[in-house]
């Protein structure tokens, strides 16, 4: 009885300690069409409050692996409902991200029937449609607000290829597992990284279908950016040349083959050798190590020249091709101020019920939302 009631208390002490430490996850985007709307106090609103408390306590949930699905009400009034967690966050910073998200998209949409928000750690949404049905699953990219500026092409191509082979991977895990990939790959002197996540529930030729599908958008919204994200309900794709993921936690939620020194066209030399023997072959070591030594000087060679660069350059050169796309792409869609502004906290949501920017997507500062022009427009909107 005593040990009981001990444990409870250091299970509480623990779990306050959790919460205190708990950070507000990383947002990125939200979205919400304005055209279909919920009147208070309906039963619509009921249903998803109680769909929001169900997300959020089976978030707590350990078998989840970072996904749950869930409907409530009845058919004119059924809400349904998801979130995903990326793949290699812990239990505690899903369960973290998506108590946020089921508070912080009320604000961001209070009275929309549609609505979706999306952070770094996770994914909510939840519809009066069901979208896992494709017919109401529209995908949405968005891109790192930078473009490369060294060989363009040969990015967009090893972001493909390195995306193309991850996916096989994680579509490979068998049904009910996380489905979740994470590859690295040098490009010239920085670090490609990539990531792809299907929910756990696909199927394996469904996994693959789905992430082909998202890789194909890349060339809508990212061609030649430094970074990019495809989010269908079912999958998402993204990649960066920073490090969006943990990678040693990446690798223990799935286990991943070492990082490869890669660069289109594919040098088979590595790949051979390694499907070749059983063990570890010499031409293996050979051919892990000399690049990746030859890259540790070139990066060390590198590091200060790139340090100096970024620190005088980066901005002020890249900032006027942001302006350029704003007004040329993005001009009718996107609440300037909001992506202009310092931080990511929405201090200009003020901006945005007195203006003529009604429709918009509301994007963390890093990124650029591409709409397709058929799309229905949507807001974000703050109370
Ligand atoms: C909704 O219900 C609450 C409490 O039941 C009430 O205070 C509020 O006035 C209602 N709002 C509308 C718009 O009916
Ligand atoms: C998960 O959600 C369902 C409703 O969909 C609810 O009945 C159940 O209690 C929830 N599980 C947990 C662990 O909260
Ligand atoms: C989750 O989604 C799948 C696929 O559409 C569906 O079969 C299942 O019924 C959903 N679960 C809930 C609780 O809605
Ligand atoms: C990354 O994951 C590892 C293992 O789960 C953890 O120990 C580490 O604190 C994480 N790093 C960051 C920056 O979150
Ligand atoms: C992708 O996989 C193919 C075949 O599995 C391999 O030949 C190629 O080298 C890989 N490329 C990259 C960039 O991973
Ligand atoms: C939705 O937003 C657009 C653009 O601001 C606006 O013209 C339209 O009236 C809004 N529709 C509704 C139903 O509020």
């Amino acid at each position: 009885m005593d040990s009981l009631k001990l444990s409870t208390i250091l299970l509480s002490l623990l779990s306050l300690a959790t919460i205190t430490q708990a950070q507000d996850p990383n947002y990125l985007v939200c979205s919400c069409p304005n055209t279909t709307t919920f009147t208070r106090n309906s039963t619509y609103q009921a249903n998803l409050n109680l769909l929001l408390s169900s997300l959020s306590s089976n978030s707590t949930r350990n078998n989840i692996n970072g996904f749950y699905n869930v409907s409530a009400g009845k058919d004119p009034d059924e809400v349904y409902g998801m979130f995903l967690c990326r793949g290699d966050v812990s239990n505690s910073v899903c369960r973290n991200c998506v108590n946020f998200a089921t508070k912080d998209i009320l604000k961001k949409c209070p009275i929309g029937k549609v609505a979706t928000i999306w952070y770094d750690e996770c994914e909510l949404r939840y519809s009066n449609r069901n979208f896992f049905s494709a017919e109401y699953d529209s995908p949405v990219f968005f891109s790192n607000r930078y473009y490369v500026t060294v060989e363009p092409e040969r990015f967009n191509q090893l972001v493909a290829i390195t995306l193309s082979n991850i996916s096989t991977r994680a579509a490979s895990a068998p049904s009910g597992d996380k489905k979740f990939a994470v590859q690295q790959a040098n490009y010239n002197l920085q670090i490609l990284r990539t990531l792809v996540q299907c929910t756990p529930d696909l199927s394996t030729p469904d996994c693959r279908r789905c992430l082909a599908g998202a890789i194909s958008k890349l060339g809508s919204c990212c061609d030649g950016k430094q970074g990019g994200i495809v989010i269908f309900a079912r999958c998402n794709i993204r990649y960066e040349l920073y490090e969006f993921y943990n990678a040693t936690a990446a690798a223990e939620a799935v286990p991943a083959p070492p990082p490869v020194s890669l660069s289109p066209p594919p040098a088979s030399g590595s790949e051979t050798r390694r499907k070749g023997k059983g063990g570890v072959s010499t031409g293996l070591i050979i051919a892990i190590v000399i690049p990746v030594a030859v890259s540790l000087v070139l990066f060390y060679l590198g590091f200060c020249f790139l340090c100096r660069r970024a620190k005088s350059n980066k901005y002020f050169a890249q900032d006027n091709d942001v302006a350029n796309e704003i007004t040329t792409v993005e001009s009718l869609q996107f609440d300037l101020s909001s992506i202009e502004d310092a931080t990511n906290h929405f201090s200009a949501d003020n901006k945005l019920g007195e203006g003529g920017f009604g429709a918009v997507y509301k994007v963390s500062k890093r990124f650029v939302r591409h709409l397709k022009s058929e799309e229905p427009r949507r807001s974000c909107i703050k109370i």
